[in-house]
């Protein structure tokens, strides 16, 4: 369509046009400034408006064309377009109410009207500056300008609140039906992408369908119900009102895990009926759309139309499943002719204190509390049967338990996967920690038997040893897979430097990097500390043998005593040093040992080097150390041997156990 070349109507001739005042509009400053330019905050909300005035002209389509390099933004539609005595007596008029005026229904398609207020018009002041109406009715064609500048400087200027439109001349009105509205000098940031006003229009409207020969379309692109692109998300789904109504809809809910119906009976004197769905989806992210932000909540609509953009939030529910929730209900009964008006200016909202509006929020309110009471044993249930579904791992552990700890376990795996967690391996963890904790308890349950047995159960002994040694299995195991992730870190240190620095700073606290045989240490560890301060009394020890700082000493609990000795990685060490100052702490510990009543102490020392120390001939080294009970590694090969055991360990294992097997498999 071409509207190039409206723009640059020459305003002086114009003027002299006007003179004839073909169009007035009478409004005051005030109601431009609270009803226009500052009532609404988006495309789509002023948009709302203009399709519903096309509804309202018995329109079959209505285009839009968000035109981002001229920054226009063109609204056509095929409806019944106005005569010169319509746009001033409607469309120019403010507040004219055509409801009372006997207008409820169209003439053509005794479609129930939209329009009440007389105000949708101005909506469009709020993001543009400048409004070309061009208009065909009876064959008329007629056009005009509506230039918020002009309308300003007018107001100010004269008395009598009139303002006389630019008229456009009948030739430059190049439709041929229905009303075609231009939108320039549009205020900043009110353009949008047209993908995400299809989003948002067809949240808007439910009239909106071929089944009603009404559609819309943006940049040529249909708004359809698919663009709402909810339905699939939903997992619970409650229906308000007629099921036939909604079957498509319904049907459309391919997810859906349970659905009941509600009659939506709001008040059956009156007749008032809320129609449309709650529901309810999987995880609250999937209600944040990356278009149009978070759709978490309830529309409210009349007459196929929103008139109020979250019924949720007014509730101010806390509650967790709330957070979960996305509905649509219809009312009706929000907009009856013969009923006061209950939208306010901007039809973002409703009155509130409205007795209909008031019946309808308790209705919604008790049913949201029958969903909050139910919603935490669906997502129990359906979660228990889900995850044994979906996980083969907890599938097997549900099925080796006898009949009722199974029924109890089940329902931990319920609440687990009905926990609100977005990320799935944590879930997993989650799942491992609980497997384990049931497990534990299950066995403390059979201990607490055996305490109540009165003869010997030699059969109940043999379970709760075999279980014992599962559950313990299992802890193991999954403690080694820890472990062996961090020793493969280790290993990943390509520089022998880094190695020793890194095994230097834990190995103290972690003996276990040593080698996964080592048992644990009584607390008996010491770190850097001379014999003199533990045992300063031992008068038989040399003066070298006190002085002497061990790195690391302590007593396994077998009794067996331990000496590491760490060198730096690019010391060079001989044979005959280390067992030089082996000697001194071996027989210094001995003597320490002794003197507090042990008469021959087991006592092995353990060197770790950066390198093979140098020898006078082949295994000299071990040879010496042999003597007392030395043995030598480097770094390099502390840690290929601890990766090799623990992973022998680990193969080995897998075999066995029945619960590690399965968290394993987690
Ligand atoms: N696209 C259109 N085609 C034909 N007539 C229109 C069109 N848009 C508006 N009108 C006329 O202008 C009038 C004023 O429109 P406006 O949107 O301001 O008020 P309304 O639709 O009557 O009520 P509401 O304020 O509730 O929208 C309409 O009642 C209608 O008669
Ligand atoms: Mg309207």
């Amino acid at each position: 369509m071409n509207t190039q070349g409206m723009n640059d109507i020459d305003s002086a001739v114009q003027d002299q046009a006007t003179e004839a005042n073909k169009y007035r509009m009478n409004i005051s400053l005030n109601v431009l400034k609270h009803l226009g330019i500052n009532l609404y905050s988006n495309v789509a909300a002023v948009l709302t408006e203009t399709v519903a005035n096309g509804w309202d002209a018995d329109a079959e389509k209505v285009e839009i064309n968000l035109n981002q390099e001229s920054d226009q933004i063109e609204i056509s539609d095929d409806g019944c377009g106005m005569t010169v005595d319509d746009i001033n007596k409607r469309f120019l008029m403010i507040g004219h109410d055509r409801r009372k005026a006997g207008y409820t229904t169209t003439p053509e398609f005794t479609r129930p009207v939209m329009g009440r207020k007389g105000l949708g018009k101005l909506s469009l002041f709020s993001i543009a500056r400048k409004i070309r109406i061009y208009t065909v009715k009876d064959g008329q064609k007629n056009g005009f300008i509506l230039d918020v500048d002009k309308i300003e400087a007018t107001l100010k200027s004269g008395e009598d609140n009139n303002y006389y439109p630019e008229e456009i001349p009948a030739e430059d009105v190049v439709i041929s039906k229905g009303t075609l509205i231009v939108l320039s000098d549009l205020v900043k940031s009110r353009m949008t992408s047209p993908k995400v006003l299809k989003k948002r229009l067809a949240r808007r409207f439910t009239v909106i369908s071929d089944n009603l020969n009404f559609m819309v379309t943006v940049n040529g692109d249909k708004v359809q119900v698919s663009d709402r692109d909810y339905s699939s998300k939903i997992e619970y789904l409650w229906t308000l009102g007629d099921q036939n109504q909604l079957q498509s809809f319904i049907d459309s809910c391919s997810n859906k895990k349970r659905h009941k119906a509600w009659d939506g009976i709001v008040d059956p004197q009156q007749q008032y009926i809320a129609e449309g769905w709650i529901g309810t989806v999987e995880t609250s992210g999937q209600l944040k759309d990356n278009e149009i932000g978070n759709i978490n909540g309830v529309v409210l609509m009349a007459r196929g139309r929103v008139v109020h953009e979250d019924v949720l939030g007014e509730f101010n529910d806390g509650r967790l499943f709330t957070k979960y929730v996305i509905g649509e209900i219809n009312a009706d009964f929000l907009d009856l002719d013969d009923e006061q008006d209950i939208a306010t200016s901007s039809r973002q909202s409703l009155i509130e204190d409205d007795p209909r509006y008031q019946q309808l929020k308790a209705y919604i309110q008790q049913r949201l509390n029958e969903i909050g009471r139910v919603w935490h044993d669906f997502r129990n249930e359906d979660g228990g049967k889900q995850a044994e579904e979906n996980i083969g791992a907890i599938k097997e552990w549900l099925s080796e338990l006898r009949p009722a700890p199974r029924k109890a376990a089940r329902k931990l795996v319920g609440h687990i996967q009905g926990l609100p967690i977005d990320n799935e391996s944590d879930r997993k963890e989650l799942f491992k920690h609980g497997i384990i904790a049931f497990e534990k308890m299950r066995m403390k349950e059979q201990l607490d038997k055996l305490d109540t047995l009165t003869t010997f159960d030699a059969e109940q002994f043999k379970m709760i040893f075999d279980e014992v040694d599962e559950l313990e299995a299992g802890y193991y195991h999954e403690i080694v897979t820890e472990r062996l992730s961090i020793i493969k870190q280790l290993e990943k240190l390509k520089d022998d430097n880094a190695l020793e620095v890194e095994m230097q700073k834990h190995i103290f606290q972690h003996l276990w990097l040593l080698d996964p045989s080592w048992e644990r240490a009584t607390s008996s560890e010491r770190m850097e500390e001379s014999l003199k301060k533990e045992f300063g009394q031992v008068t038989s020890l040399t003066e070298d043998e006190a002085k002497g700082r061990l790195d690391i000493r302590y007593q396994k609990v077998s009794g067996a005593n331990v000496i590491i000795e760490l060198k730096r990685q690019e010391r060079s060490v001989s044979a005959s040093e280390l067992y030089n100052q082996g000697s001194k702490y071996h027989a210094g510990w001995t003597k320490c040992l002794q003197d507090s009543g042990q008469p021959s102490p087991y006592v092995e020392v353990i060197f770790l080097v950066g390198n093979h120390p140098s020898e006078r001939r082949p295994g000299e080294t071990d040879q010496l150390l042999s003597n007392i009970n030395g043995r030598w590694f480097t770094y390099r090969r502390l840690i290929e041997a601890a990766i090799q055991c623990y992973s022998d360990y680990l193969k080995e294992s897998e075999k066995v156990n029945r619960v590690h097997k399965i968290l394993k498999k987690l």
